[in-house]
């Protein structure tokens, strides 16, 4: 592919497939505190701000996390899609997506075969800011992978996307804007689909405000408070009600100033400049607090 990427901005929204969508909504709404915005039998919009939704639930047969990733991309939908298509990429104009997203951009994920939306914008969602559990935002989905080269590849010469740390040759984590990762791909032969997705805190006490909540309606947290060397993110982890892995978390790196190339300096960092790298696959990366997560560095 050697035409110029698509300039994707911001990740919008994750589709999750289940056949229990009122107890995902629930559990979205009740636990985590999203609000509903738009609902039918058959599909659920929530969202945690001003866009339309960040999170779309889908009635099906059997639960799948990340069946649909929608991105904002700069720029309008006649040029992504001309260059796209120059760089062999088949994409599909839709008007019919659904509420909140009146044109957009249909293209499958290599690899995965999950779907990608691109999209300008989002209509507003009209809900109100509140300052209790809700998250600030959808912060980044993680997915399997059969390789993180294919995948990167693809991210960066057709999504716009920049590479923003590895660890092994095995997972890789990506950023469309400041945000260290808003895409990261861990290689399996034995796993597929949706890794975890994770909504991003405030702050401190933000997450404390979060994870008291998740205890009082029955959410036990299976690892973490921890930091993760990689994106050096304080993190949470617990299960969904459908077992899809949930990631609360705070203080990502960033990366402000795209021409110096390195993290905004922070006091938790082990070296400076803290640019993007490859880390060793050991404790230090998963968590340079303490504990591996139960099920070890596994893929
Ligand atoms: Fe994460």
């Amino acid at each position: 592919m050697n035409s110029t990427p698509v300039r994707v901005s911001r990740l919008g929204y994750v589709n999750f497939e289940t056949p229990d969508v009122q107890r995902l909504t629930e559990y979205y709404t009740k636990v985590l505190g999203f609000a509903l915005v738009d609902e039918s039998p058959q599909q659920v919009f929530l969202t945690t701000g001003n866009d339309h939704h960040c999170v779309v639930i889908d009635k099906a047969e059997a639960a799948r996390g990340r069946s649909v990733v929608g991105y904002e991309i700069q720029e309008d939908l006649d040029s992504a899609q001309r260059r796209l298509k120059e760089a062999g990429l088949a994409t599909e104009r839709r008007t019919d997506i659904g509420p909140g997203t009146p044109d957009v951009l249909v293209l499958t994920e290599p690899e995965t075969g999950a779907g990608l939306h691109l999209y300008e914008s989002q209509t507003p969602s009209g809900v109100t800011a509140t300052f209790d559990q809700r998250p600030s935002k959808l912060g980044h989905v993680a997915a399997y992978t059969p390789s993180t080269d294919g995948m990167r590849t693809f991210y960066e010469s057709a999504m716009g996307f920049r590479w923003a740390d590895s660890i092994g040759d095995f997972f890789v984590f990506l950023r469309c804007n400041a945000d260290h990762h808003a895409a990261n791909f861990m290689q399996s032969d034995t796993y597929q689909g949706m890794h975890h997705i994770a909504y991003e805190a405030r702050d401190l006490n933000h997450l404390q405000i979060m994870i008291d909540n998740l205890a009082r309606q029955g959410y036990r947290l299976y690892w973490g408070p921890g930091r993760h060397a990689v994106g050096h993110n304080i993190f949470t982890y617990h299960e969904d009600p459908d077992g899809n892995h949930i990631e609360l978390f705070t203080q990502l790196d960033v990366m402000l100033d795209e021409e110096k190339g390195y993290y905004e300096p922070r006091p938790w960092h082990e070296h400076f400049p803290m640019k993007p790298t490859t880390w060793e696959a050991d404790a230090l990366a998963m968590n340079a607090w303490g504990p591996l997560p139960p099920h070890g560095l596994k893929r």
